[in-house]
């Protein structure tokens, strides 16, 4: 019989409770054991662990943060409180790791599995959507949603008060939170950490946009950007746009329901983990690509009926 380890690691993103759930209920209609290592990378040093049953992941799947707690550990990145983790891992006989987390919890897995023979699996979780190659991460869509909630406040009083808006996103070194932000919010321009914006012609954009009655400007700034939202108002000031305020979205970004498709995405990874864990597959990281736009040619819709994905459908009765 298999044995299961699952951590959640570094920042927490909505959605993984219900990864959490997924590969718990999976784990469990295959007969294995299942556990949860507590506070991520610092709970396989410190041995912490709970044993899981069908029931310990009822009524999570809806919930934001980690039943199981994360943690930025700093004593896994010394390869000393690594060997101890894989001890520990030894020693509680674990066959395959599954990592809920970001880009760094998918290095330390790497690092990991260089010291065990455990098997390790990572399902991408993080709001930042910065994980090349991967494509969705859990968490991203909520970000997303938690962020336009709050934009679209603002853009009522910017409306209202005639005030130009400058709203703080998260998202590390990545502009992807930014980007979908500021298309969502019909925002007039988002600054991201992978292009420099020229604050000369923003500046124009925006007194043209004013000029033209257009009421209230929106600027999204994502937080590695070459200029914060403090700096950008210094400068647009320079300009003559005098009525500026600035919000910081913080770590609101961070909390909440998982939206919709971020459950879906994460009752599907963690399904596909243990599928993982069945095929004896090691040093993995699951994916699910990019949707990207086609062109269908119209006379097809006449033909081809619409089909629903069986296997989603199957995945209600797998993880009830
Ligand atoms: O990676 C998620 C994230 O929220 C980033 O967007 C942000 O840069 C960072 O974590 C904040 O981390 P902390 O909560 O440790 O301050």
């Amino acid at each position: 019989m298999k044995k299961i380890g699952i951590l959640t690691s570094g920042g927490d993103a909505p959605g993984m409770n219900a990864a959490i759930r997924a590969i718990v209920r999976s784990s469990l209609n295959k007969k294995f054991n299942v556990i949860g290592f507590k506070n991520g990378y610092d709970g396989l040093i410190d041995n912490k662990f709970v044993n899981f049953d069908r029931r310990s992941v009822g009524n999570i799947i809806q919930h934001g943060g980690s039943i199981l707690y994360t943690s930025r550990s700093l004593r896994f990145l010394e390869e000393k409180y690594r060997l101890i983790a894989a001890k520990n891992l030894d020693k509680i006989d674990i066959d395959s790791l599954v990592v809920i987390g970001g880009e760094g919890s998918a290095r330390g897995a790497k690092e990991l599995a260089k010291d065990t023979k455990i098997k390790v699996v990572c399902i991408p979780a993080t709001i930042d959507k910065d994980m090349p190659l991967v494509g969705k991460t859990i968490g991203f869509d909520t970000a997303i949603n938690t962020a336009l909630n709050a934009i679209d406040k603002i853009r009522d009083t910017a409306t209202t008060s005639n005030v130009t808006h400058i709203v703080e996103v998260m998202g590390r070194n990545c502009g992807w939170l930014a980007i979908l932000a500021g298309i969502g919010a019909g925002a007039e321009a988002a600054l991201i950490p992978e292009s420099k914006t020229d604050v000369d012609i923003l500046s124009k954009r925006v007194i043209n946009q004013l000029k033209s009655g257009k009421k209230g400007c929106i600027l999204i700034v994502a937080e590695g950007s070459h200029l914060n939202g403090n700096v950008l108002a210094e400068k647009l000031k320079e300009k003559r746009i005098l009525d500026i305020r600035i919000t910081s979205l913080g770590h609101i970004q961070r909390g909440g329901n998982p939206s919709a498709a971020d459950r879906v995405l994460a009752s599907e990874l963690g399904y596909a983990a243990v599928k993982s864990v069945i095929n004896n597959t090691n040093n993995v990281i699951l994916a699910k690509p990019l949707d990207k736009i086609k062109e269908i040619p119209l006379n097809k819709l006449k033909i081809t009926p619409n089909k629903i994905d069986k296997s989603l459908y199957n995945l209600i009765n797998i993880l009830a």
